[in-house]
């Protein structure tokens, strides 16, 4: 390369950043400079695209000719120890006011710290969550980037250009500085992993409460769709129920092994909460969930262990249905209270400014939780940017209040039948827990001071109290 041709480059060339590649090129005004590890995977990229008009490189030295100053390159490449290498690799070929994206799904602590090192050198560090998978990546993805105001003013056009588009606002927003943009990706796929595992319960007592086939099941959530409840993931899952398997002729559902992996983006949002101290019971029970389908040997131990002596069918198919709808609903709500709880709590904790309507409008569309529901909690937060709890503004109190007789039916239902439904059960406990007058915490503060002379505060008066119990030794 003689003089730098490209305003983009893109490092790391597997499905994501070749997608990602692609829809930069497709933008106008772009020229896009493309690097992998593996020259074969450039050679191919580029000729299988001629109509992008990538600059290949084949040395980081190239890669950073071919770029005009500052220098913009986004790095897509396996999370972990290969991001760090190829940093590593950019710093030492980069100029300070240059900027380094890191696209892939690193662990937000791990973007802090890269953020600061990176930053020492003067070259601009950005962690962007990218969301939408493969499709995501070449059509318009929703985008999460963190980093320093300065880094967004270049980057912030180009992200915009490329992001998905909700109701005409594109899906990219300055989420905070350093690590908040991977922080937030991170509790999205803490809400996902709950949303996907309500939809699994609601199914499950579907199917087991009724004997509806999975295609039934499908049209049922077809119907929902249409309603409050729109979103990719119940249109997906419609589609999932409705599909037979090639081989066999059964409902595909049937023939999946009934165990669900985990790559550990939930779990990192559940060990991220119980550090801040914030109750996203119902994103862990979920994740919790994945892990106790994938123990056949400990099922294996439990299978033979009593349930109720016969199948408990419901008496009013409908009104069943329409019941598990609103505990759906209800549940989902609580979901994403404790999800945007807990993106509240790593904001104060970590010092960014985070603007939580916004978050609600860059998940409308391109990642995998888009849903018309997050219009209601940018409504929510629009009304109230310090809204101390989502679930109790007006909108989804309400939507609570008109739900929360079904919920408890279809719990009371699913624990009688013997039917595990863990969110939909640890959802209701949080809304009852956080709801109460009074709470048995009073009792554990009782335990904890006669063991421990841990003290307790009192209703009626300031300050701390231990009480001489009569079995302290
Ligand atoms: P991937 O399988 O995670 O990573 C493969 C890429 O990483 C290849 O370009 C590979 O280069 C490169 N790489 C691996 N080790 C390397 C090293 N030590 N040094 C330099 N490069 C190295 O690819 P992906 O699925 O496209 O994902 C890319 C990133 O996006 C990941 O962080 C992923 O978590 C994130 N992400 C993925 C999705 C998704 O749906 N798949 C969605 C959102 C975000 P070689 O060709 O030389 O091996
Ligand atoms: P998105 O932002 O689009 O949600 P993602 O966070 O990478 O992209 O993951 C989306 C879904 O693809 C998740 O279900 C994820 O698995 P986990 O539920 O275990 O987190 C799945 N996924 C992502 N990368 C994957 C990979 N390399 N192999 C298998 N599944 C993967």
């Amino acid at each position: 390369v003689t003089e730098a041709a490209a305003n983009i480059g893109v490092v790391g060339l597997a499905v994501m950043g070749a997608n990602l590649s692609r829809n930069l090129a497709s933008r106008e005004g772009n020229t896009v400079a493309v690097f992998n590890r593996s020259p074969q995977r450039t050679e191919a990229l580029v000729a299988a695209h001629p109509e992008a008009g990538f600059v290949p490189a084949f040395s980081y030295a190239e890669f950073a000719a071919s770029l005009q100053k500052p220098r913009t390159a986004i790095i897509m490449v396996q999370a972990g120890a290969a991001t760090d290498a190829t940093i590593d690799a950019l710093v030492e070929v980069f100029e300070p006011g240059d900027i380094i994206v890191d696209g892939g799904n690193a662990y937000f602590p791990d973007t802090i710290r890269r953020e600061r090192a990176v930053r020492a050198t003067g070259i601009n560090f950005v962690g962007a969550g990218i969301s939408g998978g493969e499709e995501g990546a070449l059509n318009g993805p929703s985008i999460m980037p963190g980093g320093s105001d300065e880094a967004w003013r270049t980057l912030g056009p180009i992200l915009r250009s490329i992001a998905a588009v909700a109701e005409g606002e594109p899906c990219v927003t300055h989420v905070g500085h350093d690590g908040a943009g991977h922080f937030v990706k991170m509790v999205h796929n803490g809400i996902e992993y709950a949303d996907m595992q309500l939809i699994a319960e609601a199914y499950d007592l579907i199917r087991r409460g009724t004997g509806k086939s999975p295609a039934e099941i499908a049209d049922i959530f077809a119907e929902w769709n249409r309603g409050e409840l729109e979103s990719y993931l119940i249109e997906i899952t419609a589609e999932v129920l409705r599909q037979n398997d090639a081989a066999t002729g059964e409902p595909l559902v049937d023939v999946i092994l009934d165990q669900a992996g985990a790559k550990g983006t939930g779990a990192w949002t559940v060990q991220t909460a119980l550090a801040l101290g914030v109750p996203v019971s119902g994103i862990a029970e979920a994740t919790f969930a994945r892990s106790l389908s994938s123990h056949p040997e400990q099922r294996a131990a439990a299978a033979e262990l009593p349930g109720p002596a016969r199948a408990i069918a419901v008496d009013d198919e409908a009104a069943f249905i329409e019941d598990v709808r609103q505990a759906l609903y209800a549940s989902k709500i609580v979901a994403y209270s404790q999800g945007f709880d807990e993106i509240r709590a790593g904001a104060a904790e970590y010092g960014w400014t985070i603007d939580l309507g916004a978050i609600a409008r860059i998940w409308r569309a391109g990642c995998i939780i888009r849903a018309q529901f997050l219009n209601r909690i940018a409504d929510a937060y629009a009304a109230d940017a310090d809204l101390a709890l989502l679930m109790g503004a007006p909108y989804f109190a309400d939507a609570l209040a008109r739900g929360q007789e079904a919920w408890r039916r279809v719990v009371v239902h699913a624990t009688a039948a013997g039917i595990p439904a863990p969110a939909f059960s640890s959802s209701l406990a949080y809304y009852d827990g956080l709801r109460a007058e009074r709470l048995p915490a009073a009792l554990v503060q009782g335990q904890r001071d006669f063991f421990g002379a841990h003290t307790y505060r009192r209703i009626d008066r300031e300050g701390a109290f231990h009480t001489l119990w009569s079995g302290d030794r």
